[in-house]
């Protein structure tokens, strides 16, 4: 079984890649809604989170971790990697390769949250690719807490999306790489305020793959025709999760409330 989490609603952006992927896969997903959102939580705080939600899936039966959260991934990763050895892990990164290798303006926008920005992760990937592109990157404020409410298209979202985008367009730059799992859920709103030139690049798919890969390399891989079951855990609100599911990914799931302190 592969156990996912993400500060809320977010990671049910790779669910949904995942689940389409693979149909048979059982899967628990965490979202962690009481410390929701994580963007603006210090590292020691995360690292504690991801121990304590990685020990609840592990006792739940996971077999596979997917941090399905950037931030998580750049806060937590590293650490959950040494603490758990034997665990496959697959964590989530913002795509600004694939961005600064086929760039024609030479200038890439990065979308994410202040936890990733500021992280070392994500300072060394632009570092990195500095001969490339020159990296632009800028903080999706209020995105998190427009999808956590289920607002993914209203006047309030349009306003965010435009705010955020328009130093990044000031800049010239020619793709938009999406550095927050919250963020595939506004994209056709980003999409309308981007000019059809620019490519907006969702590292989702990735993602999916790298976790098929590590599910074949550790014969973990799911057989049999049945459908998948799929638990759906919140640590904070239920309602509006459960009305998430059915409204946006049409599942009629009840989601399960987990007390984490
Ligand atoms: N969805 C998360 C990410 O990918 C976390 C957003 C948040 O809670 O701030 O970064």
């Amino acid at each position: 079984m592969i156990g996912m989490f993400d500060s809320g609603l977010g990671g049910l952006s790779v669910w949904r890649a995942l689940s389409a992927r693979l149909p048979q896969q059982p899967v628990i997903y965490v979202a962690d809604r009481e410390y929701c959102p994580y963007g603006e939580r210090s590292d020691q705080e995360l690292i504690a989170r991801a121990e304590r939600i990685t020990d609840y899936l592990l006792q739940q039966g996971a077999t596979l971790l997917l941090i399905a959260c950037n931030t998580a991934t750049s806060a937590a990763a590293r650490h959950l990697r040494a603490r758990h050895p034997e665990l496959p892990i697959v964590g989530m990164e913002p795509a600004i390769k694939p961005a600064a290798l086929s760039t024609q303006s030479g200038k890439v926008g990065v979308l994410a949250t202040q936890g990733t920005l500021r992280g070392d992760k994500f300072r060394q990937l632009s570092a990195q690719l500095h001969q490339h592109a020159a990296i632009y990157s800028q903080a999706g404020t209020g995105f998190v807490e427009l999808v956590e409410s289920g607002d993914l298209d209203g006047p309030a979202a349009h306003a965010a999306v435009s705010a955020a985008l328009a130093p990044l367009l000031a800049q010239g730059v020619d793709h938009i790489v999406l550095g927050c799992t919250h963020y595939p859920f506004l994209a056709p709103v980003i999409r309308a305020h981007l000019p059809p030139h620019i490519d907006i690049i969702d590292p989702t798919d990735a993602v999916v793959r790298q976790t098929l890969r590590l599910l074949a390399e550790h014969g973990l891989q799911h057989d049999g025709d049945s459908a998948a079951v799929y638990r759906f855990v919140s640590t904070g609100e239920v309602q509006s999760m459960q009305h998430f599911l059915q409204r946006i990914l049409q599942r009629n799931d009840t989601v399960e409330a987990l007390h984490l302190p």
